[in-house]
C-alpha cells in the first residue's frame, strides 16, 4: 500500500512565512501518522519558480530569475531543515522545482497529450485565441469583473480583492484551455466521488461556483511578455501559464513524462494523490487541475484537502503589505518547533481559518506543555527515579495488599485506565483520519488530564511514606509511565521532536516512527528496566521577556511602521482586559448606506442616529458588574435589553455575489434550524465568497425579515468597522463552537 501527500509548491518570489509552514506541518503529520501506520508514504514539497512575478521580483532584487529562485529555494531548505521538515529529519520526500529539467519535459508531455485530446463535447480541449483581460501577478490569475475592485481614480487599472494590488491588461495572442466544456463532468466527478474536495463547506463551494458557469482559460502567455516560463511545445514564442505548468508538477516530480524520474519514483507507485492547499487556491485545485487531467487522460487525485488561513490576532488577513505575516527566524529564534506544530494543529480548527498570535502561542505552550504534558513526563519519570531507583515498577497489586490501596483511594482495577485510554485512542485516531486534529489533540490531552487527576488524588510522595503501600505506588507511577509510552506512540506525527525526547527518557528503544498507535497493548511497558536521564521537555516560556524580544525583532517594526497604530475598534483578543474591550458592530446589509452601520429597520428612517453615535454593548457578564465598571458610557442598556436579542454562532455554506450589486453577498448560514438561514451582507468589497464560505460567524437570529435587491435576508451577521472606509472585519470564533449556540 502507498500514500502520497503533497503541499502546495510556494511561489519562489519571497521568503516562506508562517502560512506556508503551516500547510507542511499539516503535511508532514498526515505523513507520518500514515508511515507509522506501516504505509510507504510519499511527501511532496517545494517551489514554483516561473511566472510574471517571480521575473518582476528577481529584477528588483537584481538577479536573474534562476538566481532569485534559487535563492529563496535555500532560505526554504534551511527553514525546513530548522523546522525538522526536511527528509533527514523524517519530513518530505522530494524537494520539487519547476526549473528541473525532468519537469520540463514531463509538463511539455502534459501539454501535448491535453493538446491531442477532445473535450466531452467534442471540441479541441486546446485551441489558439487572444485574451483580453486583467491579470493579477501575485495570484497568477485572470480576473473576471467580480474578482476585482474598481479604481477610484478613472484610468488607474483595478485592482485585485485579495492582494489589493493594481492588475495587468493584457490583450496578446493565447493558447487557451476549453474549460467550458468541462463543467458536467467535473460536477460528475464531485458527485461520483463524496471526499474528492474536503471539508464538506470547500466541497459546496467548489460545485456552486462550477455552476456557474465555467470560462475558457488562457493557459499561456507570450514569451514576448513572460519569459521565464516552459515553453509551448511547438510554438516557443509562448510559455505555459503558470498554474499549468506549476500543477503538472505533482505528477512530473514522481516521474510522469521522464523516464529516468520516473524510475527514482514511481509514478504507478504513488499517483493519485491527497494535495493539501490552502482555501485561497483551492479552485485551481479542484476546478482547472482536474480537468487538465481529464483532457491528458491521467487519473485524478485522491482528494483535495483545502485548510483555512491564518489570520493576525485581529482577524486581519496577514500579508506582506500590511507587514502582519509571522516570520520563520523569529518562530525559530523563540519557540520550539514541537510547540509551534501543537499551537498550529491545536489552535486552528482544520477547514476553518484561524488567528496567531504570539502571546496565544506562548499562553498555551505554557498551559498545555509546560504544565500539560512536560509536567506529566517529568514528575513522573522523577518519581521513578526517586522512588523507584530509576527503574520501570511493576503494575501489579497483589491480593493481599488490594484492600489497603483501595482505603487511599487508588483504583484498584487496572483495566479502568486501561479501557479510558484504549477508548480515548480509538477517538484520536478518527479524528486524524478526518483531518480534525484540534479535536485529536483535545483527545489526547483528556488523558493527560485523566494522568495528572490520579496522580494528585494517588499522592505517591505519600505513598512513599509507608512501606506497605510500596504495591499501591508502583501501581500508580506504571500507569503513568505506561500513559507516557502511549501518548509518545500517539502524539508523535504532531510532535516528533518532543515524543522522541520523551522515549528517551523512558529508555525505549523500538523507532516511534514505526510504531502503529492502534496496535498499542496497555501493560507492555516492561517492569524494571531503568530510564534515562530526566530532562525538562517543555521549558516554560518567560511571556513578558520573550514578548518583549519579539517585539525587538518584528511586533514593533510593525506598529512602527504604523500598522499597529491603525484605527481599529476591535482590539486584539488577548488585550481585551486591558481596553474598553471590542465594539462590535453589525454589519450593513444594504447597498445604499455607508458600510459599517446597521441594516434595521431604524436605521433606514432618515436621521435615525447612526452606528458610531450607538454606544458600545456591555461587555459585563451580570448587572452587578455592570455598575461597577459604568464609568463613560453614556446610554445604558438593561441586561433583558440585551437579552431580546439573539445572538447565534452561525457557519457560512454558501456564498455568491449578487449581480449588479458591488456591496452584497448572498450567504447560507447554518445557525443549527433545521434549514439554513439566507442573509444578505455588505461585506463583498472586503470578503470573496469563497474566503466567506465554511467560517463561523455570529448571526443576530431574531431581526425582523427584510427584502433587499428581490432577495429575503433572514438576519444580520455582525463585524467590526475598522480605519477611515469603515471596512468591515467579521466577528468569529477562535475555539470550535457548534452551529446555533447562542451566544449572551
Ligand atoms: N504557487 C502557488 C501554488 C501552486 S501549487 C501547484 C501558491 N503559492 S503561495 O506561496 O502563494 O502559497 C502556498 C500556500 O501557502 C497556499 O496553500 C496558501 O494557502 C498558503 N498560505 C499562504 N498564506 C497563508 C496563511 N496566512 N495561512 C495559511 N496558509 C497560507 O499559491
Amino acid at each position: 500500500m502507498s500514500f502520497y501527500i503533497t503541499t502546495p509548491i510556494y511561489y519562489a518570489n519571497s521568503l516562506p512565512h508562517l502560512g506556508h509552514l503551516y500547510t507542511m506541518i499539516v503535511a508532514d503529520t498526515i505523513a507520518r501518522h500514515k508511515r507509522q501506520q506501516g504505509i510507504e508514504t510519499f511527501f511532496l514539497t517545494g517551489t514554483d519558480e516561473h511566472g510574471i512575478n517571480i521575473e518582476r521580483a528577481a529584477e528588483r532584487a537584481g538577479r536573474t530569475p534562476k538566481e532569485q529562485a534559487d535563492y529563496v529555494v535555500n532560505y526554504f531548505k534551511q527553514m525546513t531543515a530548522e523546522f525538522g521538515l526536511d527528509t533527514e529529519h523524517g519530513g518530505y520526500d522530494i524537494f520539487m522545482r519547476t526549473s528541473e529539467p525532468f519537469h520540463y519535459e514531463g509538463v511539455s508531455e502534459f501539454w501535448r497529450r491535453a493538446a491531442r485530446a477532445k473535450t466531452p463535447k467534442g471540441n479541441d480541449a486546446i485551441y489558439k485565441g487572444h485574451y483580453e483581460g486583467w491579470f493579477c501577478a501575485a495570484c497568477a490569475a485572470y480576473k473576471s469583473e467580480d474578482e476585482y475592485a474598481k479604481p477610484k481614480n478613472p484610468g488607474d487599472p483595478p485592482t485585485c480583492l485579495i492582494h489589493d494590488m493594481a492588475l495587468d491588461r493584457i490583450s496578446e495572442d493565447s493558447y487557451f484551455f476549453r474549460l467550458s466544456d468541462y463543467g458536467d463532468a467535473l460536477l460528475e466527478l464531485y458527485e461520483s466521488r463524496p471526499d474528492f474536495v474536503q471539508p464538506e463547506t470547500r466541497k459546496n463551494e467548489v460545485t456552486s461556483f462550477v455552476r456557474g458557469g465555467l470560462q475558457d482559460l488562457s493557459v499561456s502567455r507570450l514569451k514576448s511578455s513572460v519569459s521565464w516560463g516552459v515553453p509551448v511545445p511547438d510554438d516557443p514564442e509562448h510559455t505555459m501559464y503558470v498554474w499549468f505548468d506549476a500543477l503538472t508538477n505533482y505528477i512530473t516530480a514522481i516521474g510522469f513524462g521522464n523516464e529516468q524520474q520516473n524510475r527514482a519514483v514511481g509514478f504507478e507507485k504513488f499517483w493519485p494523490a491527497l494535495h493539501l492547499v490552502g482555501k485561497d487556491i483551492l479552485r485551481f485545485h479542484a476546478v482547472y487541475w482536474p480537468a487538465f487531467l481529464m483532457a491528458a487522460g491521467v487519473e485524478q487525485p485522491r482528494a483535495i484537502v483545502a485548510h483555512g488561513m491564518w489570520l493576525d490576532p485581529n482577524g486581519r488577513k496577514m500579508s506582506k503589505t500590511l507587514g502582519n505575516t509571522i516570520e520563520l527566524d523569529v518562530l525559530s529564534k523563540h519557540f520550539s518547533v514541537d510547540a509551534l506544530r501543537y499551537f498550529c494543529l491545536r489552535e486552528m480548527v482544520f477547514g476553518q481559518d484561524g488567528r496567531f498570535g504570539y502571546e496565544a502561542l506562548i499562553d498555551r505552550t505554557n498551559s498545555d506543555l509546560a504544565s500539560g504534558l512536560g509536567n506529566l513526563s517529568s514528575r513522573t519519570l522523577t518519581m521513578i527515579t526517586r522512588y523507584n531507583s530509576g527503574r520501570v515498577p511493576s503494575g501489579v497489586i497483589s491480593e493481599d495488599k488490594l484492600l489497603l490501596a483501595k482505603r487511599t483511594g487508588v483504583d484498584t482495577d487496572a483495566t479502568t485506565i486501561a479501557g479510558f485510554i484504549e477508548h480515548a485512542r480509538v477517538q484520536y485516531l478518527q479524528q486524524l483520519e478526518t483531518y480534525s486534529f484540534s479535536r485529536a489533540l483535545e483527545v489526547a490531552w483528556s488523558i493527560v488530564a485523566r494522568m495528572d487527576k490520579m496522580i494528585s488524588e494517588a499522592k505517591p510522595w505519600e505513598l512513599a511514606k509507608d512501606v506497605n503501600q510500596s504495591q499501591t505506588l508502583g501501581a500508580v507511577l506504571y500507569r503513568a509511565a505506561e500513559t507516557l509510552r502511549w501518548l509518545c506512540v500517539m502524539l508523535y506525527p504532531a510532535m516528533p521532536g518532543a515524543t522522541q525526547e520523551i522515549w528517551r527518557q523512558l529508555n525505549l528503544s523500538e523507532k516511534l516512527a514505526g510504531m502503529d498507535p492502534a496496535k498499542l497493548k496497555w501493560g507492555e511497558l516492561k517492569e524494571g528496566v531503568p530510564i534515562g536521564e530526566v530532562k525538562p521537555i517543555f521549558p516554560r516560556i518567560d511571556k513578558a521577556r520573550t514578548m518583549g524580544a519579539i517585539g525587538q525583532n518584528s511586533e514593533v517594526r510593525s506598529q512602527k511602521s504604523g500598522i499597529g497604530g491603525q484605527k481599529s475598534e476591535v482590539r486584539s483578543q488577548r488585550s481585551e482586559g486591558e481596553t474598553d474591550g471590542p465594539s462590535l458592530r453589525a454589519e450593513l446589509a444594504t447597498e445604499s448606506a455607508p458600510s459599517g452601520t446597521h441594516a434595521t429597520e431604524a436605521d433606514a428612517v432618515p436621521g435615525a442616529p447612526q452606528a458610531d453615535a450607538t454606544p458600545a454593548p456591555p461587555q459585563h457578564a451580570t448587572e452587578a458588574d455592570a455598575v461597577t465598571g459604568a464609568e463613560g458610557v453614556a446610554n445604558f442598556i438593561d441586561i433583558t435589553d440585551f437579552t431580546k436579542v439573539e445572538l447565534r454562532v452561525g457557519q457560512v455554506l454558501t456564498a455568491a455575489r449578487i449581480p449588479k450589486s458591488d456591496k452584497l453577498l448572498l450567504l447560507s448560514v447554518d445557525i443549527g434550524e433545521e434549514k439554513p438561514r439566507q442573509l444578505l451582507a455588505g461585506i463583498a468589497e472586503h470578503y470573496t465568497p469563497e474566503e466567506m464560505i465554511g467560517r463561523k460567524i455570529a448571526v443576530v437570529a431574531n431581526l425582523k425579515p427584510r427584502k433587499m435587491r428581490g432577495h429575503d435576508s433572514q438576519g444580520m451577521l455582525l463585524a467590526a468597522t475598522v480605519g477611515e472606509d469603515d471596512k468591515p472585519v467579521l466577528a468569529t470564533f477562535n475555539e470550535d463552537v457548534p452551529n446555533g449556540a447562542r451566544l449572551k
